[in-house]
């Protein structure tokens, strides 16, 4: 039985004129284990996506599984219970409260539980000292760079042992350096049995996962099985394409890179199709220039 089911799911924002359709039927089903990057243009419906699965957000339309539970009937709090014992969530921008420190940021999802305190500053100091933050947990967020920030919303996500575990770009606003860290961490996640999603628009970073899909206008195009270690096959054409700017493109700081969705597999007929074609035109250019 799949950990993550969807069958027909969409989604849509608004009424009328103003209504987006930011998910239509979409079907996926993720197993117990899977490590699943997901690409796709800005306004695909990634975080859309993520937000259903994390049951952050209701479907509009269709049926959702979690474990074989139909959770999208749930009511809101049972819901809150599932997502609070099940997923962990981490995000582009960390959402750590500023008030309050590192140790207090991941405690408090076990507040809501009824443990004690010194039971949960323990646990706390654990996770944290997991992820390599432990010297820091009387620092304030705005006191840690952006990866140690990431590392200590990666312990908060981690706090309640879920077994899914959904990323949102995490690395979006880290340094190279940083996204390496960040990464090996959730690949440590990864490798001790839990199920990772994965939101990002860095083709390299396909490397930890072992299967790819890819979204365009709501839907997934594309479901690629892939290599620990290796770059998706999609997201390496991606990759290595000369980017075709245009100026929309730059006045708005986007990399074209990102509009590529995968197109249609190129098979030995059609390049033998199209290499007839291009002999065909040549003769045809050929006989005009006699005449
Ligand atoms: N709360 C909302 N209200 C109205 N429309 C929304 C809302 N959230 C998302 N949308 C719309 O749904 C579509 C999908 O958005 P979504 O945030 O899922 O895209 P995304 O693939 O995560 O993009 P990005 O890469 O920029 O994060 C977009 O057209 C967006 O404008
Ligand atoms: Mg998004």
């Amino acid at each position: 039985m799949a950990l993550i089911e969807l069958d027909e799911v969409s989604k849509i924002f608004g009424f009328g004129d103003a209504a987006t359709l930011a998910l239509d039927e979409v079907g996926l089903s993720v197993n117990k284990g899977e490590f699943v990057a997901v690409m796709g243009p800005s306004g695909s419906g990634k975080t859309t996506l993520m937000n259903v699965i994390g049951l952050l957000d209701k479907p509009s339309h269709g049926n959702y599984n979690l474990s074989g539970q139909p959770v999208s009937r749930l009511k809101p709090n049972q819901q809150a219970r599932f997502r609070r014992d099940r997923i962990g969530f981490v995000f582009q921008f960390y959402n750590l409260l500023p008030n309050l420190n590192v140790l207090d940021n991941v405690s408090l999802p076990l507040a809501y539980k009824g443990m004690t305190p010194v039971r949960r500053a323990k646990r706390a100091s654990d996770i944290l000292e997991l992820v390599g933050m432990r010297e820091r947990e009387y620092f304030y967020p705005h006191q840690l760079s952006g990866g140690q920030a990431q590392r200590a919303a990666i312990a908060r996500a981690l706090i309640n042992k879920p077994n899914i575990i959904i990323a949102d770009e995490p690395t979006g606003n880290l340094d190279s350096h940083d996204s390496k860290v960040v990464m090996e961490l959730l690949a440590e996640i990864h490798r001790q049995g839990n199920t990772i999603l994965l939101v990002t628009h860095n083709p390299e970073l396909t490397r930890y996962a072992n299967r790819v899909i890819y979204m365009y206008d709501g839907t997934i195009v594309g479901d690629e099985q892939t290599a620990i270690g290796q770059m998706a096959r999609h997201a390496r054409r991606i990759f290595f394409r000369k980017p075709r700017t245009t100026d929309n493109d730059i006045a708005a700081g986007v990399s074209a890179m990102l509009k590529d969705v995968p197109g249609k597999e190129v098979t030995a007929a059609t390049k033998r199709r199209k290499a007839k074609g291009k002999k065909r035109t040549l003769r045809r250019r050929a006989t005009r220039s006699k005449r």
